[in-house]
């Protein structure tokens, strides 16, 4: 089953998820980290990079892979998660900017792309740590409802209820990109270890689902309950209804 944690703030789950990346930092220098974006994980990345410049958290031996990225957006476009990632982590850090990656949705061949970045994940040698967030809807990365288990990275469609959630990061609805490339399940599911934070009551219903309710692709998240080592990170309003 899915272990879960709740912690009173997100503060202090972003602490808690930013420990554990720590912990594999100092344990194997050279670790695959999955990395995730979105707005919950923002304060995990910030305490990252003040142990960076406190204690000296090294990342010079770190590969990374992100999760998922727009088709659509211009290069630099601050709502890429290649932005995203330079701002908040990247640019901050020692990490070798030739070892982190994030599928690349400027190719004239988005699947071959997508096909890439599966082997170049496994090449690695498979993630060691998985940070995930999740979706209102259960979505894990781009995996909206609907996905199957076996899936892989691929070019999907966003969900209508994604883009208008995330609209609140662009000027106008119109301005969300439609389509994305994501990690599938199965890739997720072959990380070592994943680590998934949530937080604030709008994720209290697909935590819920995902922990207690059916393995199903109704909640693509639900299908963590099929991996060894996963564990929730929640504030208390995200487990409202544990
Ligand atoms: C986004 C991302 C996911 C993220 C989720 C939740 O669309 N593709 O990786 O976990 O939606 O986002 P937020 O953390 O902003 O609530």
């Amino acid at each position: 089953g899915i272990q879960c944690t709740v912690y009173p703030s997100h503060d202090d789950a972003s602490r808690a998820v930013a420990d554990c990346i720590s912990t594999i930092l100092r344990e194997k220098p050279t670790c695959v980290l999955g990395l995730a974006t979105g707005s919950t994980p923002l304060e995990v990345y910030a305490e990252l990079v003040r142990r960076h410049h406190d204690t000296g958290l090294d990342f010079a031996g770190a590969t990374t892979f992100n999760l998922d990225e727009y088709v659509g957006l211009s290069p630099g476009h601050p709502q890429s998660y290649a932005h995203y990632m330079n701002e908040h982590l990247f640019g901050q850090v020692n990490v070798d900017r030739g070892r982190t990656h994030l599928p690349n949705t400027r190719a004239d061949d988005l699947g071959q792309s997508a096909e890439q970045y599966e082997m170049l994940v496994r090449s690695a040698g498979g993630v060691d740590l998985q940070l995930l967030g999740i979706g209102t809807n259960g979505h894990i990365g781009f995996n909206e409802p609907g996905t199957a288990e076996d899936s892989v990275t691929r070019v999907v469609d966003l969900a209508a209820s994604t883009i208008r959630s995330n609209s609140r990061f662009f000027r106008d609805e119109s301005d969300v990109p439609r389509r994305a490339i994501t990690m599938g399940i199965s890739t997720i599911l072959r990380a070592r270890k994943i680590v998934l934070l949530a937080t604030g009551e709008s994720k209290a219903d697909a935590v819920a689902d995902a922990v207690t309710g059916p393995v199903t692709t109704g909640n693509p998240a639900s299908f963590l309950q099929n991996h060894a080592d996963v564990h929730f990170v929640l504030d208390a309003a995200a487990a409202a209804l544990l």
